[in-house]
């Protein structure tokens, strides 16, 4: 399985289902960094859009809000999610990330949320003084459960994603460019619950944006069976994310 066949597979991005507990121990939000600098006639575009679940929820209700996919099964999930909302000035479409096709100097915000990017095909289609905002899951992301494993996304990278991503957004000539740890603690009420969740992220694939590897595996019972057994607190158990944000302005 490749990795567009996984998100033609997934359909979707609606993690509300897993029912998980998140604490964050740091303070960077995407979302209310985007509420906070958009106003009423921004123009937003949204890459890697998933089914629109983020847009729908947590984007400004503004003067157009594009979001973009490569997945058609997402996008389509995207125009499903959309009806049922009713929120205006909202357009979903398919379009590669690294091939993008948008007017120049026309967006005010750019948000590429765990999704890969090209810093400089976006730097084109801001306007002068637009903003970029990321959001990405970064090297040693629940670190403890791949070691037990031996692998999984980004388990042999020799470059964090998150360096990656800053060096790219440096060299396509942003300015104010800042790279912001997020750590966060998720807990799962049950054992069913984490292994649906696990089943459904490439977490434990060999996955890496830095090769582009991507290759669905087994979950093998008896790890995480032991992980389970030695990471629940109060009936709840625990899964130490890390992820990486990064502010930029054109
Ligand atoms: C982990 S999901 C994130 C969805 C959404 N941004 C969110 O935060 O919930 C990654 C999405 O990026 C899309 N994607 C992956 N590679 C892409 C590319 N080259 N161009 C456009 N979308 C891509 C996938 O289809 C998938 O829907």
């Amino acid at each position: 399985m490749n990795e567009l066949d996984f998100y033609e597979e997934r359909k979707d991005w609606n993690f509300s289902k897993f029912e998980i507990e998140a604490e964050s121990l740091t303070n960077w939000d995407l979302f209310k960094i985007l509420n906070e600098v958009a106003t009423k006639d921004s123009r937003i575009l949204d890459l890697g859009t998933g089914g629109g679940e983020k847009v729908l929820k947590y984007f400004p209700e503004c003067a157009e809000i594009l979001g973009t996919d490569l997945s058609v099964e997402m996008i389509k999930t995207a125009n499903q999610n959309l009806k049922i909302s009713g929120r205006k000035n909202i357009e979903f479409r398919l379009m590669d990330n690294l091939k993008m096709d948008v007017p120049l100097d026309y967006f005010d915000i750019v948000v590429a949320r765990n999704t890969v990017s090209d810093p400089s095909q976006i730097y084109k289609c801001l306007k002068k003084g637009g903003i970029l905002l990321i959001h990405g899951v970064d090297m040693f992301d629940c670190h403890s459960l791949k070691l037990m494993f031996g692998r999984g996304q980004a388990f042999n990278d020799k470059k964090p994603i998150s360096i990656i991503d800053y060096e790219n957004v440096l060299n396509a000539n942003f300015k104010d460019v800042e790279l912001v740890p997020i750590y966060v603690r998720e807990f799962f009420k049950s054992k069913y619950l984490f292994m649906e969740f696990l089943k459904s992220v490439p977490i434990l694939d060999d996955f890496s944006e830095e090769t582009g590897i991507f290759f669905k595996r087994e979950i093998d019972k008896k790890i995480i069976d032991k992980y389970i057994e030695e990471n629940t607190y109060d009936g709840k158990i625990k899964l130490l994310r890390r992820y990486y944000g990064i502010t930029a302005k054109k």
